[in-house]
């Protein structure tokens, strides 16, 4: 497995562990610099320990812009939207301007238009045309890892997972629950990044972390970070032979 791997005993000192590596990248930037948030349940602990003391008083709000590595398409406010989540858990109780808030656009006809929607303001945010160049574009990408194998809405067999030109794609068919069209950044869009951070929880994820471990190239095993790449895994998720600390 490409990657640092850190096993915490629960998903309780997962979600702490995760909040203290966010705080850690983030505290002392000055510039305005890019997060990308993940959807799915495993994150929503760490999303509300960020809301609170001593994380929130660490983070410099002002500085920090949010965007998503991936979206459901579906409106706005609806239970299954990534953003709607975040935004529930984390972003709405704390002083973050909305200007800093970056949602994937999904009141549009279809996940394509909104790929090259998002693909613009990414663009925009960098201020260059390539992602090649002194800085990367996130300063941390969140990442979770579904049961099958995929990462952000990067699905096993999809052919999604070669794209290399653009930063963010429509996809018509989600490989997994729920199943709605989704929106995703890419491979190189993800890589460009001083860390990528995948928290990953519970024993539905093991399997997919032991095929991970023999060597399949399941789509979360080709993500790579310019930057580092870690993994917080709680001891549920954990494949035999890596213990907790
Ligand atoms: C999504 C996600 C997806 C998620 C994994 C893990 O939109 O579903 O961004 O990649 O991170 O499916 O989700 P869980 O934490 O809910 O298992």
């Amino acid at each position: 497995m490409e990657g640092s791997i850190d096993v915490l005993p629960d998903a309780e000192a997962l979600a702490r562990a995760a909040a203290d590596r966010v705080v850690r990248r983030l505290h002392n930037v000055e510039g305005p610099v890019a997060v990308a948030l993940t959807g799915g349940r495993s994150p929503e602990r760490l999303y509300q320990l960020l809301a609170t003391e001593p994380w929130r008083s660490l983070i410099p709000w002002d500085a920090v812009h949010w965007f998503w590595g991936d979206e459901r398409f579906v409106p706005a406010d609806d239970a299954r939207s990534n953003a709607r989540m975040a935004i529930d858990l984390l972003l709405d109780r704390v002083p973050v301007a909305r200007d800093r808030i970056h949602r994937i656009p999904t009141a549009v006809a279809t996940p394509h238009e909104s790929a090259r929607l998002y693909e613009e303001m990414l663009r925009h945010f960098l201020g260059r045309p390539t992602l090649e160049g002194p800085e990367p574009l996130f300063a941390l990408v969140l990442m979770g890892l579904g049961d099958d194998g995929h990462t952000a809405s990067l699905f096993p067999g999809q052919p999604t997972l070669e794209e290399q030109s653009h930063w963010v794609v429509g996809v018509d068919e989600a490989g997994m629950e729920p199943f709605v069209p989704r929106v995703t950044l890419t491979f190189p869009a993800l890589a460009s990044t001083r860390e990528m951070l995948f928290i990953v929880s519970g024993a539905g994820k093991r399997s997919a972390l032991e095929r991970i471990q023999r060597g399949e190239m399941l789509p979360a095993a080709r993500a790579r970070s310019r930057g580092e790449l870690v993994w917080l895994l709680d001891r549920d998720a954990a494949p035999e032979g890596l213990q907790a600390d």
